[in-house]
């Protein structure tokens, strides 16, 4: 199956995204979320990076124009219906997602692809919530999802290897390199091992071997990473990283992945990272 009309649910970080580089690639997109002031929030996002590109002479006005206008922004589900793959990028809570899942099954034609852009949770829970598990797939971007170009495709017990095909082809359709795991498993490849390597660099840090300028200088040098990885962790927000390592260590029940001390402490402390204003470094 081609993809011809593809839907995303959450406006986020990662759903604003998705909607922006499918428009960016020629498909007219629907993204919903839950208020108005929401929907305006992001689409003021998306117009402001778009500028932003344009002031640096990488697309014109009118290359702006035409993104946005494919993007068909709104707080209506029941638009889905004219849908024939949709991507859900919502809060990470399997609850929320059952119950958006069970909405769009009943909404969707049969046909219609349902796939998660979960970092964590199982593709196979999520499909038990619909009538069509072997529809029902993950479609895991990576933040700026514009630019990353990896997607994991993460299939359920039930997937079918056609599901499997035209995400494949439609990650490929996006200019992203897909990835398909063997098996199902929590947070594929990349945050799991990422995951590990930077609880181990706090613990590095928390025993004292190190500065942080000089481990993440080490890992840059050492291990040509482009990003040490405690600025990494900083990055991405240390009360993120530590709620990823719990559904980790919560799943996995493996030392490797539990939540450092240091890191508990530090997001006790409001140090957050750059959003805050200090993690690992002062912002
Ligand atoms: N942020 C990342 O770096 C990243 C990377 C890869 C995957 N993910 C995954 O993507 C998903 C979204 O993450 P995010 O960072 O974009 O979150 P976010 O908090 O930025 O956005 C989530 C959005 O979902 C909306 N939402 C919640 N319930 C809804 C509902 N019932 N209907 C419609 N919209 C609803 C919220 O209003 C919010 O705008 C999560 O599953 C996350 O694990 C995140």
């Amino acid at each position: 199956m081609e993809v011809k009309k593809p839907f995303v649910v959450g406006v986020g970080i990662m759903g604003a995204g998705v909607g922006q580089l499918c428009a960016q690639k020629g498909y007219d997109v629907t993204v919903v979320d839950t208020s108005e002031e929401i929907v305006e929030k992001a689409k003021a996002k998306v117009s402001a990076g778009l500028s932003r590109r344009i002031e640096k002479g990488k697309i014109t006005q009118e290359d702006m124009d035409s993104v946005l206008s494919r993007m068909n922004w709104s707080t209506d589900l029941e638009l889905a219906k004219d849908s024939d793959f949709v991507v859900e990028a919502i809060f990470e809570n399997i609850e929320v997602k059952k119950e958006v899942f069970q909405k769009l099954d009943s909404i969707c034609s049969p046909e219609t692809i349902l796939a998660s852009n979960t970092t964590a949770l199982s593709i196979s829970e999520i499909a038990s919530a619909t009538s069509r598990p072997d529809k029902v797939i993950g479609m895991h971007f990576f933040n700026p999802a514009v630019i990353m170009k990896l997607v994991e495709i993460i299939r359920g017990d039930e997937t079918s290897d056609g599901t499997i095909e035209t995400t494949k082809e439609f990650a490929e359709k996006l200019g992203k390199v897909p990835i398909v795991m063997a098996k199902e498993a929590p947070a594929g490849i990349v945050s799991r091992v990422l995951g590990g390597l930077l609880n181990e660099a706090t613990a590095v840090y928390a025993d004292g071997i190190a500065s942080a300028e000089d481990i993440d200088e080490a890992m840059k040098l050492g291990a040509g990473l482009p990003m040490g990885p405690l600025a990494l962790i900083d990055m991405i927000g240390l009360d993120i990283h530590m709620a990823k390592m719990e559904i980790l260590y919560g799943k996995l029940k493996d030392e490797r992945y539990k939540p450092p001390e240091i890191i508990k402490k530090m997001v006790a402390e409001g140090k957050l990272g750059k959003k805050s204003g200090e993690g690992f470094y002062k912002y």
